[in-house]
């Protein structure tokens, strides 16, 4: 039998899992890392952290399979999008990564949009100068880190620095590097152009290829730390969104799925490039060759029940350790008598400033509607309800270019909850469907793997063979209850935006 890897480094820790060609999993391990934000707003990691992660994780899955290294052939890694890696001439890291949900770009941001011109950076790059993107974080750190700068030999996306360093090659491959800003949509290479008016050397990047091209085979060094074979094929891989759309089989058009993991995606399928001229949602390439994706990202989604549960659910926790159970599930049991609507109670989950769709860095969180009837539990409803308004606000924008699709396959860890699978049929008012391995951006790399070693002759054919529907739920009239509040939600930040610009002015 024949065996692929999938490594999907995520922002709250690397997943590393083993499928057969089938698809069917045979053995997973991951390693959590921290996340530093060493000011409001700001968000690190240390790649060194994901590459150990990478190793151990790789290493723990080989000895735990017991299956033979020569049999696993090939191997594919999917990475968390956007954040900045900086390394040296010998490879080595400059300084720490600064991510995808860090906020500090906004004036770099304002540079590059003059600079290059707010339409034809649309033109180009196919999106706006985001905060979250890599061209603001390059910017920053050659203003306000010349030393750094001035040491950099290559510039990497978060799996492009993993993928060097289990290789031993440079590359960047198109469904991350048309996340940078510095990406031509038309061309499918680095923006002469753009990179020239923001005095950028375009050497620093590296080539770019296809998501299922293959970038070389397991080092030395990297066999020994890891008990894989120096004969394993890795492909380029994918961004961590475009990953999951192969592992849950959304690879023609009208398919889409909605992911609720540390951020909050949609994501839609498409032949041709769909472009918000708003910029509100993301125009990216898919990591099936020649095709695209239309995007939208919101920032804090698990974030948010995260960052209550680890400050707030002491008990939870406890409980759920003691009953050797998922404290999310035991979350999920508290906040099921908790009525739609919270008992008017409703969140903003602005913990990180917002990207889609209102696009402000500035926003932060808010618990709108507080009266002393509350609970935990009302809070922890909010937050979920409060995620998937976020998610509802960038369907209806992304509904409004003319896509419509009748089935949202739900991923990410909050798609385990069937309440939150159920708040979003209902809001969505679309049958909400799983698919049967969970695995999603893992699935999807190893996917990618096959067909660069040759197993399947296309994505397509590879996702028919190994990823399978799961049940599906159809919305309720709950939509009309959810609307009500969903109406107030939109107003929120309206009525808010003045006093998170004079918030963020605040020493
Ligand atoms: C997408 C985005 C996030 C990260 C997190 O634009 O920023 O989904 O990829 O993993």
């Amino acid at each position: 039998m024949e065996y692929i890897l999938g490594v999907d480094l995520g922002t709250s820790g690397t997943k590393t899992v083993l499928f057969d060609k089938t698809g069917k999993k045979i053995a997973s391990s991951t390693v959590e890392y921290e996340l530093f934000t060493p000011k409001n707003g700001w968000a690190e990691q240390d790649p060194n952290d994901w590459l150990n992660a990478t190793i151990s994780t790789i290493k723990h899955v080989v000895q735990k399979s017991g299956v033979a290294k020569e049999d696993i052939k090939g191997l594919g890694i999917s990475g968390q999008m956007h954040g900045l890696v900086m390394v040296d001439k010998n490879g080595d890291v400059i300084r720490n990564a600064i991510l995808w949900c860090d906020g500090r770009t906004g004036l770099e941001c304002a540079e590059i949009t003059e600079k290059v011109g707010k339409e034809r950076l649309i033109e180009i790059s196919a999106n706006p100068a985001l905060t979250g993107f890599t061209a603001g974080k390059v910017v920053w750190v050659k203003k306000h880190e010349p030393e750094n700068y001035a040491k950099c030999y290559k510039m990497l996306l978060p799996k492009d620095y993993v993928r060097f360093k289990l290789t031993g090659n440079y590359g960047a491959e198109v469904s991350d590097a048309s996340g940078t800003n510095l990406f031509d949509i038309n061309t499918k290479e680095w923006s002469k152009e753009i990179l020239d008016k923001l005095e950028i050397d375009i050497n620093l990047l590296p080539e770019i290829k296809n998501s299922v091209d293959v970038a070389g085979k397991i080092t030395d060094k990297i066999a020994e730390q890891t008990g894989l074979s120096t004969d394993t094929l890795v492909c380029y891989g994918a961004a961590d969104n475009a990953a999951a759309a192969i592992g849950t089989g959304v690879v023609s058009t009208g398919k889409a799925f909605t992911t609720i993991g540390t951020s909050g995606v949609i994501f839609v399928h498409s032949d041709k490039p769909l472009i918000d001229k708003k910029g509100r949602v993301h125009t990216f390439c898919s990591a099936v060759p020649d095709k695209y994706t239309l995007m939208s990202c919101t920032l804090s989604a698990g974030m948010s029940l995260k960052w209550f549960r680890d400050n707030f659910c002491n008990d939870e926790i406890s409980v759920a350790k003691h009953l050797n159970k998922d404290s999310y599930d035991i979350i999920n049991e508290g906040v099921a008598n908790i009525p739609i609507g919270s008992d008017k109670l409703i969140f903003l989950p602005y913990l990180m400033g917002e990207r889609s769709p209102i696009l402000d860095e500035k926003s932060r969180g808010v618990f709108f509607g507080l009266n002393t009837i509350h609970t935990k539990y009302h809070m922890l409803r909010a937050i979920m309800e409060g995620v998937m308004f976020s998610q509802w606000h960038c369907l209806d924008v992304i509904r409004k270019l003319g896509v419509s699709t009748n089935l949202m396959y739900a991923c990410g860890g909050g798609a385990k909850s069937e309440l939150w699978r159920a708040m979003m049929a209902d809001m969505y008012n679309v049958d909400v469907t799983t698919v049967k391995n969970e695995e999603g951006p893992a699935l999807g790399v190893a996917i990618l793997a096959t067909v660069a070693c040759g197993m399947y002759k296309s994505v397509e054919a590879a996702c028919e063979v190994m990823v399978e529907e799961k049940e599906k739920v159809a919305p309720t009239n709950n939509c009309l209850e959810y609307k009500k509040y969903y109406e107030i939600y939109k107003n929120l930040y309206l009525a808010l935006a003045t006093s998170f610009e004079q918030l963020s002015y605040l020493k």
